[in-house]
């Protein structure tokens, strides 16, 4: 592609925050109808570079071309104006209106007579654009009563209806199952055939193989290289995501199972969870497969407290309890960590300090009767370290860390109450590659201090890699136990699928 003449060029882009230098002497080269991967690891500065050219930030220095013309963007509607819509992770759709109000949000067509909005226009037009996608919603349809994955399509179709020749995705695909994800690459491929460009944010490395023609790596704010897909191998892309070989990603320690931590009998959810029992020893990480929809989010929420069980029984440590709310669970020493984490107690305008400590305040007052700042921040430095969080200091506002690194926060916090048992509801989710390895070895280390780990994972070489036993789920009901040497893709897929 490189005699073809580029439709964006980014060259030289550096950005500043106050304590951070997100981007330094970055380069971008896109061409129509290509699908361009963005990769680098947790707060690599990769959104950054993608609000500065879609005109949410503004740089501090570089230079933008598009089709070989020199632009600086002024803001995002002059970002639209000139062909780039971005789709953020967080999409911004309105709930309480209609699909085809959504997708001229902003754009609204007003009859020239009446002066009034003309639905009936815009619901015609957004009809002709969700069928170019592939697309059958109704656009009369309320948002709120709609998926994440249609809502990705109203993004896509207000892409179109604005004429964007460059469509940014952030991480499209976090929140979609297998179904809508498979969905969304048609689309992809679709609008590639129009001579759309496509800048591809993941850190789902299959995918960016399956989907994108050429990668780009950030590193540290840092340009590394430009590759075509077809010429690396995934090993590659990660020595050069990371700077160094990445070996034994899936690190496994053989540790003493003793005594049963948590133990589970016949427990119901109407007819989301049916009869499932199950136990889990100290020293041990147990994994939860199952298709999306199997009912493992709400066997978890269920012996949390979050959901009001309709039959059977919880046992910790061998005595039977009374499991009626979050804090009861807490209580007895069972912490969970939703796969939801945007939406489960990240506080935006608070420091990462604070995020890290708020459930956890009372540990700090114990003794002293009044906060021990000094052991507290302590505590959170040692997290920062442990995890790897990519901050200027504890004090930094949670919303000015990068996605992957808020994350990081939420599962800093709730380690730091020590939980006996800890459920973790697909804990790599948005997390680089190097940065999961972490995540293992915080799990392993939680084993090897007698702990007990409850891993709900879609990813099914974190489950194989790190798990001493896994359970898998289909349609409520639990359909298999395997061992650490049963575990397989095929033999879990097997009992996923309900044979
Ligand atoms: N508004 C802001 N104020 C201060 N720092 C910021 C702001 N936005 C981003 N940063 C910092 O800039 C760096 C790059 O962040 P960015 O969000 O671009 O990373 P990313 O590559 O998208 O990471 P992730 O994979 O975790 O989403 C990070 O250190 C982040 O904390
Ligand atoms: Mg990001």
């Amino acid at each position: 592609m490189e005699d073809k003449k580029p439709l964006l060029e980014m060259v030289g882009i550096s950005k500043s925050f106050p304590g951070v230098k997100a981007l330094q002497d970055v380069n971008l080269k896109v061409h129509g109808g290509e699908v361009i991967a963005l990769l680098g690891e947790n707060g690599a500065g990769k959104s950054t570079l993608m609000k500065i050219l879609s005109g949410v930030y503004k740089k501090d220095e570089g230079k933008i071309f598009i089709e070989e013309n020199e632009v600086d963007i002024q803001g995002i509607k002059h970002a639209e104006r000139l062909g780039i819509t971005i789709i953020h992770q967080e999409l911004s759709v309105l709930p309480n209106l209609t699909v085809s109000e959504n997708i001229f949000l902003g754009n609204e067509k007003f009859d020239k007579g009446t002066r009034k909005i003309d639905k009936k226009w815009m619901r015609e037009r957004s009809l002709s654009f969700l069928k170019q996608i592939g697309s059958n919603i109704d656009p009369d349809t309320l948002v709120k009563n709609i998926n994440v994955g249609e809502m990705q399509m109203i993004e896509i179709a207000k892409a179109l209806t604005k004429n964007s020749s460059i469509i940014i995705m952030d991480e499209p695909t976090t929140a979609l199952t297998d179904v809508e994800t498979r969905n969304l690459f048609s689309v992809i491929r679709k609008l590639r055939e129009k001579g759309i460009a496509i800048v591809y944010i993941s850190h789902r490395m299959d995918e960016i193989f399956e989907i994108c023609d050429s990668i780009t790596v950030l590193r540290d704010g840092k340009y590394v290289g430009h590759v075509e897909t077809k010429e690396v191998t995934k090993d590659e892309l990660i020595t050069m995501m990371v700077g160094r070989k990445l070996e034994d990603q899936f690190p496994y320690k053989d540790v003493e199972k003793t005594k049963v931590l948590l133990k589970v009998d016949n427990i119901s959810l109407k007819n989301r969870v049916k009869d499932v029992s199950f136990q889990v020893k100290a020293g041990e990480i147990l994994g939860v497969a199952g298709l999306m929809g199997a009912g493992r989010t709400e066997l978890a929420k269920t012996i949390f407290g979050d959901y009001k069980k309709s039959s059977g029984e919880i046992y910790v440590e061998g005595e039977k309890v009374n499991i009626n709310s979050p804090k009861d669970a807490i209580e007895y020493g069972i912490s969970y960590l939703s796969e939801d984490r945007k939406k489960e107690g990240l506080i935006l305008g608070m420091s990462v300090r604070e995020n890290m400590t708020i459930s956890n305040l009372k540990s700090y007052e114990k003794g002293f009767k009044r906060l021990n700042r000094k052991i507290e921040k302590e505590e959170v430095d040692k997290y920062i370290k442990k995890l790897s969080i990519k901050t200027p200091h504890q004090e930094q506002m949670m919303k000015n860390l990068s996605g992957g690194n808020q994350q990081k926060v939420i599962i800093a916090k709730w380690l730091m109450l020590l939980p006996k048992v800890l459920i973790i509801d697909e804990p790599t989710k948005g997390i680089d590659v190097g940065a999961k390895k972490e995540i293992y070895e915080v799990l392993n280390e939680l084993k090897s201090a007698g702990k007990a780990v409850i891993m709900i994972s879609s990813d099914m070489p974190e489950l194989i890699g790190v798990s001493d036993r896994v359970i898998v789920m289909h349609e409520g009901k639990l359909t298999g136990e395997l061992n650490r040497d049963e575990l397989t893709q095929e033999n879990i897929m097997k009992y996923a699928v309900g044979i």
